[in-house]
């Protein structure tokens, strides 16, 4: 276990008058995350990429976090100086560390062994505490071990735990999301985004739809996860998901989601992958199975479309493992027809605004 060091709070943000550009807190820079064409089809459907590991702690999570401390400030539930108990696989984590530091709360993280080391190792430089449980047997994420030592610790502690499972805060923590892309797109016929607390998808679709906007809403969960169904199994994946046993949180909302999905970890890695080659952006594993979902539908929605994938996070959490050959060699999950079919794709839509272009007599 890591020890923090005594935290004290960050005042609040008051910009001088006319000085707009600077903030004092981190957690300020919060939202604005930009967009990226990643792909357009002929007939003028464009698949966008809302890049939010531009956040603080390069994630969407940092949105809850902050969402949920306010909430839990605002009722009662955290005292100053008191103490915040949550599991997790890393990116609600970082979220927390940060917003515990500048409100001078202790943080303590229950993890394990599947998440991703580079974000265990941030949860640590920005002074959390982390309690580690035993990975499950298969390799998979503990989920449910990690919760029930988080509330007994919490319990035994008198600290908060937010569970973010079925913390409203949660969702309540992306209506800026919601408000961004309305105001960056006016309209957004599809947003795709991968699930585990259900929470940044259920909660940006819910606002959109709060605001008039129509958006279908697409769920991507890795092959092996049981939310939607299917047999259960070992996935790589991290962040998104719920692994066997264990309960699904009211932060899914079905009654906010169209389509669901399944990726296989090759699929989704493969993807990420082939779009860091493409664009040098390097995104996470889960973003990777939502654009391989995004890419494989595009065609199938009505000309002009505009779709969003939402980006959890980057891949530079991810050097080590899902852009290390040998690390998905090891567990199976190195895939090159899926990088193949990928690069395929691409170059389909490619060609197909070519002909369109001909066709249209723009080019000679
Ligand atoms: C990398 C990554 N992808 C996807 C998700 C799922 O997001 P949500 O919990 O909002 O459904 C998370 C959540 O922690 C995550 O860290």
């Amino acid at each position: 276990m890591t020890t923090a060091s005594a935290a004290r709070p960050i005042p609040a943000s008051h910009p001088a008058p006319g000085d707009h550009h600077v903030v004092r807190r981190a957690s300020d820079l919060i939202g604005g995350t930009p967009l990226l064409e990643l792909a357009r089809t002929g007939a003028g459907t464009r698949l966008l990429l809302k890049l939010e590991q531009c956040n603080p702690t390069g994630s969407c999570k940092v949105r809850m976090a902050r969402q949920m401390i306010a909430e839990a400030e605002r009722d009662g539930r955290l005292k100053q100086g008191g103490h915040i108990v949550e599991p997790t696989s890393g990116n609600t984590g970082c979220g927390l560390a940060l917003v515990a530091l500048e409100r001078g709360y202790r943080f303590t993280a229950v993890v394990d062994a599947h998440a991703a080391r580079d974000k265990l190792r941030a949860m640590v430089a920005m002074g959390a505490e982390l309690v580690f449980v035993e990975g499950s047997a298969d390799g998979g994420p503990s989920s449910v071990r990690r919760r029930q030592v988080a509330a007994e610790l919490a319990a035994e502690l008198g600290a908060f735990h937010p569970d973010q499972h079925n913390n409203p805060g949660n969702a309540n923590g992306y209506a800026d999301l919601a408000h961004e892309l309305l105001a960056q797109l006016g309209s957004i016929d599809v947003l795709i985004a991968a699930l585990g607390t259900g929470g940044s998808l259920c909660g940006t679709v819910r606002e959109l739809r709060a605001r008039g906007a129509s958006t279908r809403s697409v769920a991507v969960e890795p092959r092996g996860s049981i939310i939607f169904g299917g047999p259960p199994g070992v996935y790589h994946q991290t962040g998104a998901g719920s692994p066997a046993g264990f309960p699904i949180g009211s932060n899914v909302d079905r009654s906010l989601i169209d389509d669901a999905h399944q990726v296989a970890d090759g699929d989704a890695f493969a993807a990420a992958r082939v779009v860091a080659r493409r664009t040098g952006l390097l995104l996470g594993g889960t973003t990777g199975a939502a654009i391989h979902i995004g890419l494989r539908h595009l065609v199938d929605h009505p000309a002009g479309s505009t779709v969003v994938v939402l980006c959890n996070d980057a891949g530079e959490k991810y050097l080590d493992s899902l852009y290390d050959d040998a690390w998905l060699a090891q567990r199976g999950v190195l895939d090159e027809l899926a990088h193949r079919r990928m690069d395929r794709l691409f170059a389909t839509y490619d060609e197909s605004i070519r002909v369109a272009e001909l066709d249209a007599g723009r080019v000679a």
